[in-house]
């Protein structure tokens, strides 16, 4: 690769480093994303891609909680936005969600979640087993409990990040995959990125978007504390005769039907470092999971398995803004990456141009992390 002045670096091609390039080129920019393996293929390739802040609200998560509903709140119009630039059907689908209790314990974990959802004002429902069948007949005969959350939606992921690389060469952004970049070189006017075969690439600004692999810049001295959560999920094939409608939300997996007619069942929470191992365990835990509130997908065909892993930050926020010198995060979006995607670019791709951080990304910034011990620092 020569050398060469391109304003924007983006390391990293999942849905938040393309979505960032996209919102950059379109508006002008000139992008350049470097990718270690292939576009889209990381996380962002086994997301099931819910949109649903309001049924994954954790407590003590009521900051977070704003960002993902702001974000909920642009996806039709990002959808539009990128449909209408590109020609492609992104699957944004707005039937709503079902979180369900298929025993005792897990309706009174529901129990508790619904009061803290009405405490933040939430539209979220309480229903009878009965009630939510007669809304989604694929729910299990035993749920005893569910709660109906409207406004929590689902895109389809692939064919976001699909798009997304539609757009950003359309609009003469370039793209290297299988291009790992091993280091950046902080500098306000001039900062660089170096390959792993030596190249260095300057440009005006350098975005790390590299999701779980962001901590392993050489170059940030350990500002980015992210950590792979490995997630492990399955895609079954829609038939004729299985029509799931909703995405339900069980004690122990999810169960989401996308608008191409797959069955995406997920997914696990493993924190064992970066092995991307499919495991008998992991299957087992997503069918079991699966099974109990949707009984019906046993008899579909398995698509595919996969594992990825979740980029998660010590509080496992995101983190956006700046981090060094010329250097901007965009990274630690966890369970929440597709949700966030609208919001992230934008606001990102708005502090890129204007150097003016948002009331929306500000309490986001790596920044916060300074002020922990080094003990700490290294978890
Ligand atoms: N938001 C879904 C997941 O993290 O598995």
């Amino acid at each position: 690769m020569s050398r060469s002045h391109p304003h924007t670096l983006i390391i990293g091609a999942g849905i938040i480093g393309l979505s960032i390039g996209w919102e950059l080129a379109r508006a002008g920019g000139h992008v350049v994303l470097f990718e270690a393996g292939e576009a889209g293929r990381g996380a962002s390739h086994v997301a099931a891609g819910m949109l649903a802040p309001d049924a994954e609200l954790e407590f003590e998560e009521t900051t977070l909680h704003a960002l993902n509903t702001e974000s909920r709140r642009r996806w039709p119009a990002f959808a539009d936005a990128l449909e209408a630039d590109t020609g492609a059907d992104v699957g944004l689908r707005t039937e709503g969600t079902f979180i369900v209790a298929d025993d005792r314990d897990a309706a009174e974990a529901l129990q508790r979640r619904h009061r803290f959802q009405r405490d933040q004002g939430l539209d979220v429902e309480w229903w009878s087993g009965d009630e939510a069948r007669a809304q989604e007949p694929f729910l299990a005969p035993r749920l005893s409990a569910a709660l109906w959350s409207p406004n929590d939606h689902q895109v389809d992921n692939r064919s976001v990040v699909d798009a997304l690389q539609t757009g950003v060469r359309k609009h003469g952004g370039r793209l290297h995959e299988h291009t790992p970049i091993e280091a950046v070189d902080p500098d306000a006017s001039r900062p660089a990125v170096v390959t792993a075969d030596g190249d260095r690439v300057e440009g005006d600004t350098v975005v790390v978007a590299a999701g779980a692999w962001s901590r392993s810049l050489d170059g940030l001295n350990g500002a980015l504390p992210i950590r792979p959560v490995k997630g492990e999920a399955m895609a079954l094939e829609g038939t004729s005769t299985f029509d799931l409608r909703h995405v339900v939300r069980g004690p122990d997996a999810y169960v989401v039907p996308k608008s191409d007619g797959r069955v995406v069942v997920g997914a696990t929470a493993e924190e064992d470092g970066f092995n991307d191992d499919v495991t008998a365990g992991g299957l087992y835990e997503n069918l079991e999971g699966g099974w109990e509130v949707v009984p019906g997908l046993l008899d579909l065909p398995v698509e595919c398995t996969c594992a990825s892993f979740r980029p998660a930050s010590r509080d496992n926020a995101p983190v956006l803004g700046p981090v060094a010198p010329g250097v901007v995060a965009a990274t630690g979006h966890y369970r929440h990456g597709v949700l966030l995607t609208p919001i992230t670019a934008q606001e990102v791709a708005r502090y890129i141009r204007t150097g003016t951080l948002s009331d929306w990304i500000e309490p986001f910034q790596p920044a916060r992390f300074d002020t922990v011990s080094p003990d700490v620092a290294q978890t």
